[in-house]
C-alpha cells in the first residue's frame, strides 16, 4: 500500500528517492511519483505503471537536479490509477509538494469549501485537499499550516511535505499510517518502512500518531500536534540490507520460502531454555494465565489462517475456549467479550488497518491484548499491551510465507506456555512437543528441497480454472493458506472448504480433471477425508494428498501424493503447507505472473 521516501541532503535527491520508492515496491502500487526542489522551482515527475517507466523518464532521476526531495509509490484508493492522481501532489502556483498515505475521509467537505474558496484542482484524490489546505494556512510558518491542516482533516496519514521557500526542509506527518525517519551521513530521510532507509542509515525513529518531523541535511526536529518540541529515541535497526535484497533468487517469495527453517529457529530459540519455554517479552505471571476464560484471535488474510489453525491448538492442547475473529468483521459487530479474554492480534506488518482498529476496540472494552507481530515498532507493537515478536525479518513478496510460519511457531510456543501454567499437558509431554519443535526447521528444509517435483506437478495446472482444497480439523486451516497461496498470485480461482462440508453444495463444480488438494495429517481422521476423497475422485476430480510419511493407504484414493516428515498432530501445518505455497508459487510462475507484486493487492493494507 503506497511508499513514502523523502530525502534532504548533501546527495543528488532523485535518484535517493528512485531507489527507497524501488526498496517499497512490494507494499503494492500502480503509479509513481517525485518532486525535488531544483535550485529555483518544485518539479515533479508522475508516472503510471512500475517504477521502471519512472526511472527511464527521469534517465535514473539524473535528469532532475536538487538536494532536496520526496517520492511516492500510490495504490489507487480515491481516483483511478492514472499520472494525474499519481503523487506528489501540489498546491495551484506550485509551492507545495505533498505525498501522502492513506485517507482523508472528511476529504469532500474540505474540497467543497476550497473549490467555494475559488481553489481549482486537478486530480481525483484525498490528497490533493491537504496540498490545497496547506496553502490555505501558509503564511511563510510551514508548522503553522501544517498543524491546523491536521486539526482540519480525518482519517488516516503519513505526509511528506516541502515548501519551495523553505526547501532546506522535509516535513513529515503522521496519523494512523507508518513513516520513520532516518538520519543518515549526508543527509536524512523519510519513509513508510525501513527497508527504503536503510542503505543510507541504521538508525531510524518511528514516528508517532499526531507527530510531526522537520528534517535538514544536519537536524531533525520534532513537533506534537500543537507545533510544541519533543524528543524522540532512535532505535538501530540490526537486520542485514541483504535481508531485504532478492540475494540471487528468482523471487522474494521463493527466497522467503527458503528462509523459513530460519525464520522458525530464530523465533523459537529464544523462547526454549532448558526444555522449557520462557516467552519473556509476554509478562504475563501464571495466575493471569490461569484466569484466561478464552482466547480471541483477531487477524486478516493468512494471519487469520495461523488463528484458525491456533483455535485448534490452544483448545485441544491447553483447553482454552477460543474464538477466531476475522479483523475487518470484529471491529463493526459489538462483539460481546468476557473482561478475562485475551485478544490475541496478529499481523506481519503491525500496521493493517484493520487489525490495529480491532486492538483499539479490545482495549477500549478493558481486554488485555497480545500482539503477534513481525515488524518491530510497527503500530500494533507499539499499542498492544503484550507483544511477542515473529523473528521473520523483512518479508517483501505480498504472498506471506515465512512471516506466516512464524506466526504459527508463536502460537505453538503460547499454547504449551499455557498448557504447561494450566497443568493440561505433563512434564514428558512437554519435552515430547519440544523435541518435535527442535526438528521443525530441518523437516521444513526436507520439503524445501522437494521442490522441482512439486514444480514438476505445478506446470501442469497453469491452465487450471478452478481448484479446491480440502481438508478437515487444521487440516481445513493449512487448506485456507493453500488456497489463499495459489489464488493471490496464480490468479487462478480456489476455494478451501472443510472436507465434509463439500458435498453440500459446492461438489457440483466438481468435473471432469478438476484439481482438488486434499489435506490428510490427522491420524484419527484419515478416514473421514478419504471418504471425502473418493466422493470428489468419483465425480472425475484429480486428486492431490498431502499427508504425513507412513500413510500409505491414501494411494489407494489419491491421484498424486506428497508426503511430509512425522510430527506432532498440533505441528503438521507447519510441515504441510510447504508443499503448497511452493504448488502456488510454481503454478503462478509458469503461467508468467507477477509473483511479488500481485495485482490489485498490498502487502501492508493500511486502509479499511
Ligand atoms: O500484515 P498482516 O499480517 O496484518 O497482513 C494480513 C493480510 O493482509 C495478509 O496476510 C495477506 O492476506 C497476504 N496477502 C497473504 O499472503
Amino acid at each position: 500500500m503506497c511508499g513514502i521516501v523523502g530525502y534532504v541532503g548533501k546527495s543528488q535527491a532523485a535518484p535517493i528517492l528512485l531507489d527507497g520508492l524501488a526498496k517499497l515496491e512490494y507494499r503494492g502500487y500502480d503509479s509513481a511519483g517525485i518532486a525535488v526542489y531544483d535550485g529555483e522551482h518544485l518539479v515533479g515527475k508522475k508516472a503510471m505503471g512500475r517504477l521502471k517507466v519512472l526511472s527511464e523518464m527521469t534517465h535514473d532521476g539524473a535528469s532532475m537536479p536538487g538536494y532536496v526531495g520526496i517520492g511516492h509509490t500510490r495504490w489507487a484508493t480515491h481516483g483511478a490509477p492514472t499520472d494525474n492522481n499519481a503523487h506528489p501532489h501540489f498546491n495551484e502556483d506550485e509551492t507545495i509538494a505533498v505525498v501522502h498515505n492513506g485517507i482523508i475521509e472528511n476529504y469532500l467537505k474540505l474540497k467543497k469549501k476550497l473549490l467555494d474558496k475559488g481553489y481549482r484542482f486537478q486530480s481525483d484524490t484525498d490528497t490533493e485537499v491537504v496540498a490545497h489546505l496547506l496553502d490555505y494556512y501558509y503564511k511563510g510558518d510551514p508548522l503553522e499550516a501544517i498543524t491546523k491542516v491536521m486539526h482540519r482533516v480525518d482519517g488516516s496519514y503519513a505526509l511528506g511535505i516541502i515548501f519551495a521557500d523553505q526547501p532546506q526542509y522535509v516535513y513529515a506527518v503522521r496519523k494512523d499510517s507508518p513513516l520513520i525517519v532516518g538520519k543518515g551521513q549526508d543527509g536524512n530521510l523519510i519513509a513508510s518502512d525501513v527497508p527504503a532507509v536503510l542503505k543510507y542509515t541504521r538508525d531510524v525513529c518511528f514516528i508517532e500518531n499526531q507527530e510531526i518531523a522537520r528534517l535538514s541535511e544536519r537536524e531533525i526536529d520534532f513537533f506534537n500536534v500543537d507545533g510544541e518540541p519533543i524528543e524522540k529515541e532512535y532505535k538501530t535497526i540490526e537486520w542485514d540490507v541483504n535481508a531485504a535484497e532478492k540475494g540471487g533468487y528468482e523471487h522474494f517469495m521463493l527466497k522467503e520460502m527458503y528462509e523459513q527453517p530460519k525464520t522458525v529457529r530464530d523465533t523459537l530459540s529464544p523462547r526454549l531454555k532448558d526444555n522449557q519455554i520462557e516467552i519473556e517479552e509476554l509478562g504475563l505471571t501464571d495466575e493471569e494465565i490461569r484466569a484466561i476464560s478464552r482466547i480471541r484471535i483477531v487477524a486478516c488474510g493468512s494471519a487469520y489462517h495461523t488463528g484458525v489453525t491456533a483455535k485448534y491448538v490452544y483448545e485441544g492442547m491447553a483447553r482454552i475456549p477460543v474464538e477466531v475473529d476475522l479483523a475487518s468483521e470484529f471491529r463493526y459487530r459489538n462483539p460481546i467479550l468476557d473482561e478475562k479474554e485475551l485478544v490475541i492480534i496478529i499481523s506481519q506488518s503491525g500496521e493493517t488497518a484493520d487489525s490495529l482498529a480491532a486492538l483499539r476496540e479490545a482495549k477500549a472494552r478493558g481486554n488485555m491484548t497480545l500482539g503477534i507481530v513481525n515488524v518491530v515498532g510497527s503500530s500494533i507493537a507499539r499499542e498492544a499491551d503484550k507483544v511477542m515478536y515473529t523473528w521473520a525479518g523483512p518479508e517483501i513478496a505480498v504472498a506471506t510465507t515465512k512471516a506466516y510460519s512464524a506466526q504459527l511457531i508463536a502460537h505453538y510456543l503460547l499454547a504449551l506456555k499455557f498448557s504447561t501454567v494450566r497443568g493440561t499437558i505433563t512434564e514428558e509431554e512437554l519435552a515430547g512437543y519440544i523435541t518435535d519443535l527442535k526438528r521443525l526447521p530441518e523437516q521444513i528444509e526436507l520439503l524445501l528441497n522437494n521442490k522441482e517435483r512439486i514444480q514438476r506437478f505445478a506446470n501442469r495446472y497453469v491452465s487450471a480454472k478452478d481448484v479446491f482444497f480440502i481438508g478437515r480439523g487444521i487440516d481445513y486451516a493449512i487448506s485456507l493458506e493453500g488456497s489463499l497461496k495459489l489464488k493471490e498470485i496464480s490468479y487462478i480461482h480456489s476455494e478451501a472448504y472443510a472436507a465434509g462440508e463439500l458435498k453440500h453444495g459446492t461438489i457440483s463444480l466438481i468435473e471432469d480433471g478438476t484439481l482438488v488438494s486434499a489435506v490428510v495429517t490427522q491420524e484419527d481422521l484419515y478416514k473421514k477425508t478419504i471418504s471425502n476423497i473418493v466422493e470428489v475422485r468419483t465425480r472425475g476430480a484429480f486428486v492431490m494428498a498431502v499427508t504425513n510419511e507412513g500413510n500409505t493407504e491414501i494411494e489407494k484414493a489419491a491421484d498424486y501424493v506428497i508426503y511430509i516428515p512425522q510430527t506432532n498432530k498440533y505441528f503438521t501445518n507447519s510441515l504441510a503447507i510447504i508443499p503448497l505455497q511452493l504448488f502456488g508459487y510454481y503454478v503462478a510462475v509458469g503461467k508468467g505472473c507477477d509473483v511479488d507484486k500481485p495485482r490489485n493487492l498490498a502487502k501492508s493494507v493500511t486502509v479499511e
